[in-house]
């Protein structure tokens, strides 16, 4: 295929893909332009209703931000491809943007990958607000089964495990991000339960560049809950100096170009999902320009 006719090609696709949303992720997107730059999209769940979420992509993966202001039911498995770990972010008083990325504690990483739910937390705690914010993100660290039990328990951020012991056997290993449209007050948890392990991840957050941060309608309302003696936070009641956090669910691309399959230095281009184009140099032909013209 002529490079024109290529460009024709992904143009009418692009086209055909914004007016009938194709997309349903990031991921998507991505793969349908390696060249799409970081930012706000509009993207489908799976009964084709739109919602806004923020694509911060880097070279063949990025992270899916979904907006405080959706009201559609979210498919969170298209969102993501890795449960290995997600990016947390937080947006201080100052109006700064800091992340950590979030994982299962050393210990349990190869039996418990992280749990991310929309509106649900099937086989972990509930969340303490749910009645009155739902709907919510549920970011789940270790499933009742385990979190039930007195043991060492925590979160990983940034590379370092953050522990306490499970005192009282409380299952809560989670963090929940509320959507609250309408604007309820967060219960009070027994007016307590603050300790250093409710701040670490905020305090060792590293800067995020201010070309990358997030437009602030993606910041959410959070609950971080630890046991019963891990403590439970609440901004600003408890994380005082930070006002939102978001959820930034990973995605890994396999470039269908890496390696590439075009023959006899004939040039590949990804044209959407695991699709590719071969432009085949001067003298050959086929699919994979496999053929001597
Ligand atoms: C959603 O974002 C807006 C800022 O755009 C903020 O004022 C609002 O409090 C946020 N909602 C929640 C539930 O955090």
């Amino acid at each position: 295929m002529s490079k024109a006719m290529r460009i024709l090609v992904l143009t009418v696709y692009c086209l055909i893909g914004a007016v009938h949303g194709l997309y349903h992720s990031c991921k998507d997107i991505y793969a349908n332009d390696p060249n799409s730059v970081s930012g706000t999209y509009q993207i489908m769940n799976r009964k084709q209703e739109p919602f806004t979420v923020y694509c911060d992509f880097y070279a063949d993966y990025g992270y899916t931000y979904i907006a405080n202001t959706t009201s559609v039911h979210i498919d969170i498995d298209d969102l993501y491809t890795s449960k290995t770990h997600a990016m947390v972010r937080h947006l201080n008083l100052a109006g700064r943007q800091k992340e950590t990325k979030m994982e299962q504690i050393s210990k349990y990483s190869s039996q418990f990958p992280l749990s991310f739910q929309y509106n649900a937390n099937v086989g972990y705690a509930m969340p303490y607000n749910h009645q009155q914010m739902a709907p919510y993100l549920y970011l789940g660290f270790l499933p009742l089964t385990v979190a039930q039990n007195r043991n060492q328990q925590g979160y990983r951020s940034n590379g370092v495990d953050y522990l306490f012991n499970n005192c009282d056997s409380n299952p809560n290993s989670y963090m929940a991000f509320y959507f609250n449209h309408n604007h309820h007050v967060a219960l009070n948890y027994a007016g307590c339960c603050d300790s250093t392990l409710m701040h670490d991840w905020v305090t060792h957050g590293t800067d995020v560049p201010s070309s990358r941060y997030l437009p602030q309608e993606f910041y959410f309302f959070f609950e971080l809950h630890m046991g019963g003696c891990g403590g439970y936070a609440i901004p600003p009641t408890i994380i005082h100096d930070v006002q939102g956090a978001a959820l930034g669910l990973r995605f890994d691309y396999e470039n269908p170009c890496v390696p590439s399959p075009c023959q006899n230095g004939g040039s590949c281009y990804p044209n959407g999902g695991n699709q590719f184009i071969c432009e085949c140099s001067e003298g050959f032909t086929g699919t994979l320009c496999q053929n001597i013209a």
